[in-house]
């Protein structure tokens, strides 16, 4: 029997490691000099490239405000994007390869003036790059240009129409609105001037390789799937929480955003959706994404009462984050000395719906905590009868404990893996309990590094593939359920809950787990 990879035929599993073909149309990337670019966009590039993925031919244009010359930018981008590919080091003749395609364009997003001229740059490019004129626009840029530069688009000629042989595409990063009310605005007036399909809202854990892995667990396997429901699962927790506070220039967008909008509302809700979800007919992005919808309509709160019962916002104090000190959130740069904007984010949420009903899903994720981890732990029903007992002490304290529940724990990052925790019978004359794990841990199965998101979704937008990103109406049920609580929150000024930094997160949080006997997992590290 041949152990070879066996590769997926549909649109989702396209990326497979066989005989790429290359991508050939024009990415052009609008907010060039950001850091986004540097750190994320143009490595991923970089590295699709030198899969194979990306054509040598394939224009990459910079555009922002700055002027700067072609050389200048090629200059920047390799200073920047060292370290940053998946090889490390960009070898000097290899970056010379791929900055031959490399060009910069001024222009001031935010005014139609340019655009005409933009367009005759893009034309010039490709005919002498000997390109079709297909083209990805990136809105890499702060929201409230993703309007106007589309109707500037527009205005230079840019958009095709629908039976144009040439394509244009454009991604849209987040914050998509910052409430149901303007994400549905935003979504109505792009509607306008282009059609869903070439729209690509981002959420790049969506790119993530353990991400997309939990699909393939789920539906991929019949062992585990007959468990995942109210009558096998006890609870879940997702987490995702970062060690780092701000990082530098981030303050404005931050203060403004927060961590329910800038984390929970899509990163986390995503995680549930695709824990949550029934198994789609076909694996194509209609149908996945019709899936994820079902299971957003059906979030509801943790419990009747108040909001602030089950959706609990916290600020970070100054305290120690890896034993250095970290400061407070409010005196990070930028950050007004009054701000209520929270750094963290509990929720206690119901999944109403046949599979899931009574199962609380308990979702957190915070700025300045212990450390840099993501995951998802399903922890199961305790047998229904407890035969055996054994005795175990922490220092001068024992007791008699019990069987621990099984644990599915999906890591998404850092050490990717997949285990599943039980107890077994430890070696000996009598019937003492010892839990163990089995693991899948990435490092081990696959000697191959794990592709960025970034890269994955950037191959997706150029094949056509939405799968990996949001639908309008996902991110729209996404909002309905989150604009509640923000609206509470604002509406009666709850100030955030402190929580020391390098702690994980407010009392408050604990106690709204204490309330129904359980508790927080601590991440292993
Ligand atoms: C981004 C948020 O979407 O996700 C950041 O805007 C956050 O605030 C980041 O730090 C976390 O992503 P990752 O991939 O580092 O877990």
């Amino acid at each position: 029997m041949s152990n070879a990879p066996v590769t997926v035929s549909n649109s989702v599993a396209s990326s497979s490691g066989h005989a790429p073909d290359p991508a050939t149309a024009t990415v052009a990337i609008f907010g060039a000099s950001g850091d986004l670019t540097a750190r994320k966009l143009l490595p991923a590039l970089y590295d699709l490239w030198s899969d194979g993925y990306l054509s040598d031919v394939a224009p990459i244009v910079g555009v922002a405000r700055k002027e700067k010359s072609d050389e200048s930018f090629r200059n920047e981008i390799y200073e920047a994007i060292n370290g940053h590919v998946r090889s490390g080091a960009v070898p000097v003749d290899r970056w010379n390869q791929f900055a031959r395609r490399l060009f910069y364009r001024q222009l001031d997003i935010a005014s139609p003036d340019g655009y005409h001229g933009f367009r005759e740059q893009l034309e010039t490019i490709e005919d002498h790059q000997g390109t079709p004129g297909n083209r990805v626009v990136y809105m890499a840029t702060s929201p409230d240009l993703f309007l106007p530069a589309v109707e500037h688009l527009g205005f230079g000629g840019l958009i095709p129409g629908r039976d144009a042989p040439e394509w244009l595409r454009v991604v849209f990063e987040k914050p998509f609105g910052r409430d149901l009310k303007s994400a549905q605005e935003l979504s109505g007036n792009l509607r306008r001037l282009l059609r869903e399909e070439q729209i690509y809202r981002i959420d790049h854990y969506l790119g993530k390789e353990t991400v997309q892995n939990i699909l393939l667990f789920r539906f991929g396997n019949s062992i585990f799937e007959p468990l995942l429901n109210r009558n096998q699962v006890d609870h879940v927790q997702i987490t995702v929480a970062e060690s780092q506070g701000l990082e530098r220039g981030r303050g404005g967008y931050y203060d403004n955003s927060g961590a329910l909008r800038d984390v929970l509302q899509n990163h986390v809700l995503q995680l549930l959706c695709l824990i949550a979800m029934e198994p789609p007919a076909l694996f194509n992005a209609r149908d996945l994404h019709d899936e994820k919808l079902k299971v957003l309509k059906a979030l509801s709160p943790g419990n009747r009462g108040d909001i602030s019962s089950w959706a609990i916002g916290g600020q970070y104090s100054a305290g120690l984050v890896d034993g250095q000190p970290a400061v407070s959130y409010l005196s990070e740069e930028r950050i007004p000395a009054d701000s209520r904007t929270e750094t963290y984010v509990a929720m206690k949420v119901l999944v109403d719906n046949w599979r899931w009903a009574g199962v609380p899903f308990y979702l957190r994720t915070g700025k300045r905590l212990p450390s840099r981890v993501s995951e998802i732990a399903i922890q199961f029903k305790q047998p229904p009868l407890n035969l055996f007992n054994t005795v175990e002490c922490e220092g001068d304290v024992c007791e008699l404990v019990g069987t621990r529940p099984n644990k599915l724990v999906f890591r998404i990052q850092p050490s990717e893996s997949i285990k599943l925790s039980f107890s077994t019978k430890r070696p000996g004359m009598q019937y003492q309990i010892h839990p163990v794990t089995m693991d899948f841990n990435y490092k081990e199965a696959f000697t191959q590094a794990l592709p960025e998101a970034y890269e994955r979704l950037l191959l997706d937008v150029l094949r056509g593939d939405s799968t990996l990103f949001m639908r309008s109406d996902e991110l729209e049920a996404a909002w309905q359920f989150v604009t509640p609580i923000l609206d509470h929150w604002e509406k009666n000024e709850i100030s955030p809950e402190p929580y020391r930094a390098g702690t994980w997160g407010p009392r408050v949080a604990d106690t709204m787990l204490h309330n129904d006997n359980r508790a927080w997992r601590t991440p292993s590290t």
